[in-house]
């Protein structure tokens, strides 16, 4: 298994485990405990609109999470198209109607106060927007694009899980300061976010780099170039087209293998 392999398996696993204890907590939520860390002194405004946003968003989100595991993995997509285009939508209407609005409305509530509530609220914004922009891609059969604004919303959705990453950490370093919970509020996506985009940049322009190099000089013969193409292995135009889509800048002297 190579190091990816593994590093996407552990990512999975810490994505399934994190939903899990989030969902095992729910029974501080039904019924509503306001002894409990989150619904303390929300009783006052709870049973106005905040039920109303609060319910759906817990329903909502560990579904989107599961279905984002199951939408992001390629062996899934390849086998099972047809349950691929039928997760998707469900995960846009999820994202769309359900968690992004709902997390809006609750962020003006937000615990650590107004300055995680902005945090709270772009991403909100932002992962609508993402799967927006994954929706009318999708229907455009510009899946490259596609792909790379669902995985920046699926990122943007696992902020929940970077989230409890980082109250854990301050939790094991004894940090006990107002501060630490509104940099979990912009820190919890802005972070997948960045790593997202910075890992993507480095993918491919080490894949653009190692075709440059003449394939007689290249430590291994498996020819990568090749998986530039097939970068996104959905149907749909000439790789020289899709590779436009991904962004992808050909450096001079390369020369496309599969046309
Ligand atoms: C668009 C992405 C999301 C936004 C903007 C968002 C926003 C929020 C906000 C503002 C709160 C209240 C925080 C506070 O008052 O301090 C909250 C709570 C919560 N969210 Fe989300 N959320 C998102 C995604 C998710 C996902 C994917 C899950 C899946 C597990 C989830 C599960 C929860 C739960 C269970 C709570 C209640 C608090 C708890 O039990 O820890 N959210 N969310």
């Amino acid at each position: 298994m190579s190091l990816r392999r593994l590093l996407n398996w552990l990512a999975a696993l810490l994505v399934l485990k994190v939903t899990i204890v989030v969902v095992l907590k729910y029974r501080d939520y039904l019924p509503p405990n306001f002894d409990s860390d989150f619904l303390q002194g929300r009783e006052s405004y709870f049973f106005d609109s905040y039920q109303w946003a609060f319910y759906p968003h817990i329903a909502a989100g560990p579904l989107t999470l599961i279905l984002g595991l199951l939408l992001i993995n390629d062996r899934v997509r390849l086998r099972f198209p047809k349950a691929h285009r039928v997760m998707g939508r469900v995960q846009i209407l999820l994202v769309l109607f359900v968690v992004a609005p709902s997390g809006f409305w609750m962020a003006y509530r937000a615990a650590a106060g107004p300055a995680a509530g902005l945090g709270f609220g772009l991403l909100a914004f932002a992962t609508g927007l993402f799967a927006f922009l994954g929706w009318r891609t999708a229907v455009r059969r510009r899946f490259a694009e596609h792909r790379r604004w669902m995985e920046r919303c699926f990122a943007a959705l696992c902020s929940t899980v970077v989230l409890r990453l980082i109250a854990g950490l301050a939790n094991v370093a004894r940090v006990d300061a107002a501060w630490v919970d509104v940099f979990a509020a912009w820190g919890s996506w802005l972070l997948p976010l960045a790593a997202f985009e910075l890992f993507r940049v480095v993918r491919v322009q080490s894949l653009i780099q190692s075709c440059v190099v003449p394939r007689s000089e290249r430590a291994s013969d498996s020819d990568q170039c090749s998986t530039i193409p097939a970068l996104h292995p959905h149907p749909g135009g000439t790789s020289t087209e899709r590779n436009d889509r991904l962004g992808l800048r050909s450096p001079p002297g390369y020369r496309p293998i599969h046309r």
